[in-house]
């Protein structure tokens, strides 16, 4: 996709609709312009529609010959008072309406929001955000979005770079985890790892299962030994020139979770191909890493890895050892995610990390708890948990913080070992993150539970920006987030 910001006015884009988003109460409020321009008829239609500017309606316009575009959108934001939310769903709407009506040329002009860098940067990842179709295995319906152009804004190309980067590894980790669960397995994590590091100059370590053995990371291993594919232990590293400080990012890869012998049910299971949301989210922010230039070495450590129930698979009262040489009592095999992430936690211990954040869908409570519409996000560092949750809030992606008491952490100690790793039904997002906290040493640390924001398969949560299927929920929060912190 070309993406393009420029100072010019919106009389003078090349463009096959120009999308304008506006406001309510009164849509028109500074297009007095573009109105005198198309000689009333914006005006003429708004009354006749009785177009207000409510949220994602809008309303097209030919233009015959009057302007350079052949049509005009305008794009109702709503009362959305963060105008780069408002502007980054409006660009949605009009990345969609244009595809729909087979339009190549995308023209957004910020209208009545401000023009500033910020919104031209929302503007562009709306658009591309909003674009996004998943089309390995089905031929699109129509055409694809070929440019996008920014029109009014000067000074907006570095923001609309970084926004063309960010929009692009989300939709990095959209295919990854859209894709089905026969292609996208353990092994092909490690090698779409390797070939990001070919292409990127990263460093890559893959470990299988014999080296995990050699590790001692039981934990890893013990969720691989019901399914046929190996497990495999990505790691993947981006070291700028005299870095500053160390990160590390670690994912939830569990390519599909069947549950294990708690098998999960019909339902439970359908949507369990994006149980390696988290895992995508690090190897999508691993790949942007590079072209944002940001100052510090981050550290992905992916576990990767099927949750299914042959004759080696791991049982309930099976005791494990992780790599730290906690030992772990498997009280339920659907609660794998954790397991998988005490290896990698204690993994990423040995880069001395001024901060982890780790990425997982890790429990349905956490959907219980907050539907489609944010992300849990527990940690032992106060200051760590708000600056992700600053961060989420500029990238549109809501955090909420869930507390991690002591009590959660008594409620997950086993009865034959240091831990067990389940720990009874109520509060289960917070006992999960209590289990993970006992893994990652002395190290500031945040959880995010993405289990209800990763993949939108009901009708609720989805939005112009956010379509069916997987959203890469969590790749633009943390690229922002480290390159700020
Ligand atoms: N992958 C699931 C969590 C999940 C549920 C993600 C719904 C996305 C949507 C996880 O491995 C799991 O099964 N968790 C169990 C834990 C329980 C057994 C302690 C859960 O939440 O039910
Ligand atoms: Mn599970
Ligand atoms: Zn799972």
């Amino acid at each position: 996709m070309r993406v393009v910001a420029s100072a010019r006015p919106w009389s003078r884009v090349t463009c096959d609709v120009l999308a304008v988003p506006v406001r309510p109460p009164d849509p028109l409020a500074g297009l007095e312009a573009l109105d005198e321009a198309l000689g009333g008829w914006l005006r003429e239609a708004v009354q006749l529609d009785r177009f207000e500017g409510k949220r994602d309606s809008v309303l097209q316009l030919f233009t015959h010959g009057r302007l350079s575009p052949p049509r005009v959108l305008l794009v109702g934001t709503g009362p959305e008072q963060d105008t780069s939310q408002a502007a980054r769903r409006a660009a949605a709407v009009a990345a969609r309406h244009a595809q729909a009506v087979g339009a190549r040329r995308l023209g957004l002009w910020p209208g009545s929001l401000p023009a500033t860098p910020e919104v031209a940067e929302a503007l562009v990842e709306g658009a591309l955000l909003g674009a996004y179709r998943f089309t390995r295995y089905k031929a699109p319906e129509g055409p694809g979005l070929e440019s996008v152009e920014v029109a009014a804004v000067p000074g907006a190309a570095p923001a609309v770079r970084r926004a063309q980067l960010l929009a692009e590894a989300t939709c990095f980790a959209r295919d990854l985890v859209n894709g089905p669960p026969n292609e996208v397995h353990p092994v092909f994590l490690a090698q779409t790892a390797r070939r990001l590091a070919r292409g990127l100059g990263l460093r890559v370590a893959v470990f299988g299962p014999q080296q995990l053995r050699r590790m001692g990371a039981g934990a890893l291993l013990a969720v691989g030994a019901g399914s046929r594919q190996p497990p495999q232990m990505i790691v993947l590293e981006y070291r700028p020139p005299r870095a500053r400080r160390t990160y590390a990012l670690v994912g939830k890869g569990v390519t599909f979770d069947a549950g294990g012998l708690d098998i999960k049910t019909h339902e439970g299971m359908e949507a369990m191909k994006a149980d390696m949301a988290g895992a995508a989210v690090v190897l999508a922010c691993l790949r942007a890493l590079p072209h944002l230039g940001v100052p510090h070495r981050v550290v992905g450590v992916v576990g990767a890895v099927e949750n299914l129930l042959g004759e080696a698979a791991f049982k309930p009262g099976d005791v494990v050892r992780a790599l730290d040489g906690q030992t772990i009592e498997i009280t339920n095999t659907d609660a794998e995610g954790r397991v998988v992430l005490a290896d990698c936690l204690a993994y990423a211990r040995r880069y001395r990390p001024h901060g982890v954040v780790d990425v997982a869908t890790l429990t349905g409570a956490a959907v219980v708890a907050l539907g489609h519409h944010a992300a849990a996000v527990l940690g032992n560092d106060p200051q760590l948990v708000a600056s992700l949750v600053r961060a989420g809030a500029r990238a549109g992606e809501r955090l909420w913080e869930l507390p991690l008491y002591e009590e959660f952490v008594e409620a997950m100690r086993g009865e034959v070992a240091d831990w067990k790793n389940s720990g009874g039904r109520y509060g289960g997002a917070q006992k999960g993150a209590a289990f993970l906290s006992r893994f990652v040493g002395p190290h500031p640390w945040a959880h995010l539970d993405i289990a209800g924001v990763a993949f939108l398969d009901k009708q609720e949560g989805q939005a112009p920006h956010l379509p069916k299927g997987a959203t890469g929920f969590g790749v633009r929060t943390l690229l922002r987030w480290l390159a700020e912190v």
